[in-house]
């Protein structure tokens, strides 16, 4: 992916401050996502209420919806300790068990990119959430032994992009799904407002209305083309975000009305020119753009679908009549 691309959802390095900076603490300060978060504060108070450990949770959803931070949000409601790793930190069994055996009861372990985890670490896992136990095989053959190491009562949330990449046994041992889905216009601009007192930055209405249109109604798109525009208008205005500001920093980045990107435009050309509009496999299509097939499912493809612009089809990808209205190109025969 080019590292200029500022409308990826998945988190960069320069994100990662950022994030801390203006990640929300407490359900109260968390806009968005009312239904992952009404049940949430339910069963939090509920177990709160019983003294027992929450229920281990999935959060899945696109990247950059924040996961993470409902994650660290659900811990202070619980008042209570995080440890984080991912997937494919977590190489064998034993790092899981170093992990686990660390925690104290009511700890909250969060597995980023769970979908990741290799066979033997997950198989380890599943004691581990449904009985609080870790069987540890010692030796080999018919001499092996198992050894059982009882553990905190803790709490386990995993998060992913792709919950059809989970086994069955694995997603049938959390006691709660939550989806986290894009956020509304309106969601993105309270949240630029809350990231702007933050980092005090003079933001209008009008111009927080236009970095919303283009966030992709993504939070941590949102935030970064808020500290673009930023600087923009503190070299070439009066430090003040307002509509023409925010018009001519989002033009200069390349991003149109809808926060398509370049690269967006381009993979919509490539369908459109060369393949006639589709369908084209997944792979021939990022052979042509340059982009890793992941890359192009996970990062390009869910917006240009949401906003109806390609259809997967069992042949491939099809670009719509949307698409070649929004790109200008005539399009006599429309697919749908
Ligand atoms: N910053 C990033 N995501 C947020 C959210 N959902 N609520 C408040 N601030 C945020």
């Amino acid at each position: 992916m080019s590292d200029l691309s500022l409308i990826t959802p998945v988190q960069k390095k320069e994100d990662i401050a950022l994030d801390l900076t203006l990640r929300p603490r407490l359900f109260g300060e968390y806009i968005g996502q009312k239904n992952a978060k009404e049940n949430l504060e339910i069963i939090i108070s509920a177990a709160k209420q019983r003294e027992e450990p929450l229920e281990h949770m999935l959060f899945y959803g696109p990247a950059g919806l924040g996961k993470t931070t409902l994650a660290h949000v659900v811990t202070n409601e619980l008042e209570s300790n995080i440890k984080v790793t991912s997937g494919p930190a977590l190489e064998r069994a034993g790092d899981l068990a170093s992990l686990l055996t660390n925690l104290e009861d009511g700890d909250v372990l969060f597995i980023d990119e769970i979908h990741r985890l290799n066979r033997a670490v997950e198989e380890a896992l599943y004691p581990a959430m449904e009985d609080f136990r870790l069987d540890i095989v010692i030796g080999k053959g018919p001499s092996a032994q198992v050894l059982q190491i009882n553990l905190p009562r803790f709490t386990l949330i995993g998060a992913t992009t792709r919950i059809g990449l989970l086994t069955n046994p694995l997603r049938s041992r959390f006691g709660g799904l939550f989806r986290l889905n894009l956020y509304s216009e309106d969601e993105i601009e309270q949240i630029l407002f809350r990231s702007s007192k933050i980092l005090n930055i003079p933001l209008k209405e009008e111009g927080a209305k236009k970095i919303a249109k283009c966030s992709r109604r993504n939070p941590r798109i949102a935030n970064r083309l808020l500290k673009r525009v930023r600087d923009f208008a503190q070299v070439k205005g009066n430090g003040i975000i307002n509509d023409k500001i925010s018009k001519t920093a989002l033009s200069m980045l390349e991003i149109d009305d809808l926060g398509l990107e370049r690269v967006d435009r381009e993979l919509l050309r490539i369908i459109i020119e060369k393949f006639n509009g589709g369908p084209v496999g997944v792979q021939t299509l990022s052979a042509s753009l340059g982009e890793e097939a992941d890359t192009l499912v996970d990062v390009y493809e869910p917006y240009l679908m949401e906003l109806g612009f390609i259809a997967r089809t069992p042949r491939g990808r099809v670009a719509t009549a949307m698409a070649y209205r929004h790109l200008g190109i005539n399009h006599n025969e429309p697919l749908f």
